[in-house]
């Protein structure tokens, strides 16, 4: 099989605050994406890793990328939400013979390379395809609008969904031309009626969303280096 590696990064972040989206920030001396790449590129059965900017980004190019020479295929075609990159990109995928595409997030910088394999190897002889995933640890608590617990959501069975979320090119073609309205790619299968797998990951692959998560990154990053 073909596995090629798409990577969603035409969001504003806005949950941030300032003007720089957070895949731009800087995160021990490099962009935040640049970490995520490299993840990727660890991997070796990844074909290619394309990249999806919004038509307006202006911080792409201010950045070396010869590290990944090659590797990297870059579509200035981001829409206005995730899922939407993520389809508008998917039609330039199909021409090498690319049957399964990992769906990963660019602000998921602390992934690691053997993750990818784990996921791969779990999933390559499925009939769906899935997503790293990680068991809940706190309790959960569903609130009302005004801020008061209405009921507590028995942690059992509960997961954190996390990138890359790995699906066949045609099914996750029409999985999100028939369900755009969803937050992962896995929610669009999931409203085919097909049932993903999670497969087990550790929480250090968070997504940086606030401020105080580039530390937590930075922390997680040098420490893997020492
Ligand atoms: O905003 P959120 O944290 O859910 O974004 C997850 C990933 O999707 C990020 O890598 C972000 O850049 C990407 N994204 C995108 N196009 C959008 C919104 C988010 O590619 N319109």
């Amino acid at each position: 099989s073909a596995f090629v590696a798409l990577v969603p990064a035409a969001g504003s972040g806005s949950r941030m605050g300032g003007t720089t989206p957070k895949q731009y920030l800087d995160l021990l001396g490099k962009p935040v994406i640049w970490h995520t790449l490299r993840a990727l590129a660890a991997v070796s059965r990844l074909q290619a890793i394309h990249v999806v900017l919004s038509a307006e980004d202006e911080w792409w190019a201010s950045y070396d990328w010869s590290l990944f020479d090659g590797r990297l295929v870059v579509h200035r075609c981001g829409g206005a939400t995730r899922a939407e990159s993520v389809a508008n990109a998917l039609p330039h995928l199909g021409a090498a013979g690319t049957d399964w595409i990992l769906v990963h997030d660019a602000a998921r910088a602390c992934l690691r390379g053997e993750q990818v394999d784990t996921l791969i190897d779990a999933l390559r002889d499925d009939e769906v395809g899935g997503l790293l995933a990680a068991p809940v640890a706190d309790t959960m608590k569903r609130a009302q609008a005004d801020g008061r617990v209405c009921e507590t959501v028995p942690r059992d069975g509960l997961w954190q969904a996390q990138t890359p979320q790995m699906f066949r090119l045609e099914l996750l073609q029409r999985a999100l031309a028939a369900h755009s309205a969803v937050t992962d790619e896995a929610g669009a299968v999931e409203a085919l009626g097909l049932l993903p797998r999670l497969v087990a990951a550790d929480a250090t692959n968070f997504k940086i969303t606030y401020p105080q998560d580039l530390a937590l990154a930075a922390q997680i990053l040098r420490a893997r280096e020492a």
